[in-house]
């Protein structure tokens, strides 16, 4: 393992609560000897579905049924079933930022669905491009199954769509009779300033499917996550695709023990804990790069995207960065068509602080060395 790992997109492993999850395994164990003994169901685990249905009346004010929620093992098999479910398997066409988190990419490749990329700001998917998007799609008789979109502590750019442009995205999906599916897995990995509502909040239309997970508040571990949508037939639509036989009782029963009554507790405290190893990335970047690259300020989640100098060849930074322990994401990995920029993403979670300044310090060396500074001093 590369001793300054930037690129693993996991929370903090200080924070992770072994002897409490020990106690609180021992207690679940003890207490759902007969769920343990049977299937879970299409929902899973009953009480992890109230606890999560507070989480979302905690963060977005609204009231979900429990009854409408699914755990999921992790996120990432909600975001293969929406498509899964939505897709027909013919001219599959799926709208999302034109980066976007790589495990999707894959997925969808994967699927055989064909992605068209929105050009991405500082706010996140930029709505004019979405329309014109769309505009195009429909001139050509194609109706995209659906747009896939993260709002908010974006991955990999770290950016979070503002209010008014979330309501203009919900706007123009309503127009196309679109079906909106939102990534919120970094939702409660929040720093500074304020929360934006999540769109499916801000909407009450039959059309939004909602993803989360506990992997970046809790542990990726556990695999779960949870779907929910905002009709009982779209919901219906996406559960009756599953045929796992339901989702871990085990891991659930567990992390409702663990959880229930402290839930934002541990994430404060995880915060800030990610909170200080962004302030010292950003800081570290600052004292090393300031001259060099441009970068985002994310106010949650985990990344921080870097713009480097037009021309830098990647792949080269890259093996050189490798001969000093330092590893990162390269910004292709998030680009649907695998397209190279001059990007990278830094992942600032699982490092120590004190390996984030020694390790930033040799990412710039690393970026002069591929830019050529060297060469021509
Ligand atoms: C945007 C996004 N969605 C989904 C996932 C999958 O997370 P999990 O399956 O662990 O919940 C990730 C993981 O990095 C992610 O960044």
């Amino acid at each position: 393992m590369d001793p300054f790992d930037f690129s693993t997109g996991t929370t903090n492993p200080e924070t992770f609560p072994t002897d409490a999850l020990a106690q609180a395994a021992a207690r679940a164990v003890q207490a759902h000897a007969v769920e343990l003994n049977t299937y879970p169901g299409r929902l899973g685990h009953e009480g992890l579905r109230k606890l999560m249905a507070q989480r979302e009346f905690d963060r977005e004010g609204v009231r979900l049924d429990p009854e409408r929620i699914a755990l999921t093992n992790g996120s990432m098999q909600a975001v293969t079933l929406v498509a899964e479910a939505l897709c027909e398997g013919h001219d599959d066409i799926v709208v999302m930022e034109e980066y976007c988190y790589s495990g999707t990419i894959r997925a969808y490749r994967g699927l055989g669905i064909e992605m068209a990329g929105v050009p991405v700001d500082g706010h996140g998917m930029r709505t004019d491009a979405l329309a014109s998007t769309l505009e195009r799609l429909r001139s050509a008789g194609r109706v995209p199954r659906f747009i896939y979109v993260l709002a908010t502590y974006q991955n990999p750019t770290g950016h979070v769509m503002p209010r008014d442009r979330r309501m203009e995205l919900l706007r123009i999906a309503r127009e196309h009779r679109c079906i909106v599916v939102e990534d919120n897995c970094y939702g409660d990995v929040h720093f500074d300033g304020e929360k934006v509502p999540a769109l499916y909040a801000l909407d009450d239309g039959p059309r939004q499917v909602y993803l989360c997970s506990l992997s970046k508040i809790f542990a990726p571990g556990v695999r779960l996550g949870y779907l929910t949508a905002s009709s009982p037939d779209l919901f219906d639509r996406i559960v009756d695709r599953r045929f796992d036989a339901g989702p871990n009782t085990l891991a659930a029963a567990i992390t409702a023990e663990f959880l229930e009554g402290r839930l934002w507790e541990h994430c404060e405290m995880a915060n800030q804990a990610l909170k200080a190893k962004r302030d010292a990335m950003l800081a570290a970047l600052e004292a090393g790069l300031g001259n060099t690259c441009s970068w985002s300020r994310p106010p949650g989640g985990m990344f921080i995207w870097v713009r480097l100098p037009d021309g830098t060849d990647c792949a080269r930074l890259e093996a050189i960065a490798a001969e000093r322990g330092v590893s990162f994401s390269q910004g292709s990995d998030f680009h649907v068509d695998g397209q190279s920029g001059p990007y990278i993403r830094l992942a600032y979670g699982f490092a120590r602080v004190a390996d984030i300044h020694e390790g930033i310090a040799r990412l710039a060396q690393s970026i002069e060395e591929a830019i050529g500074h060297r060469a021509h001093p």
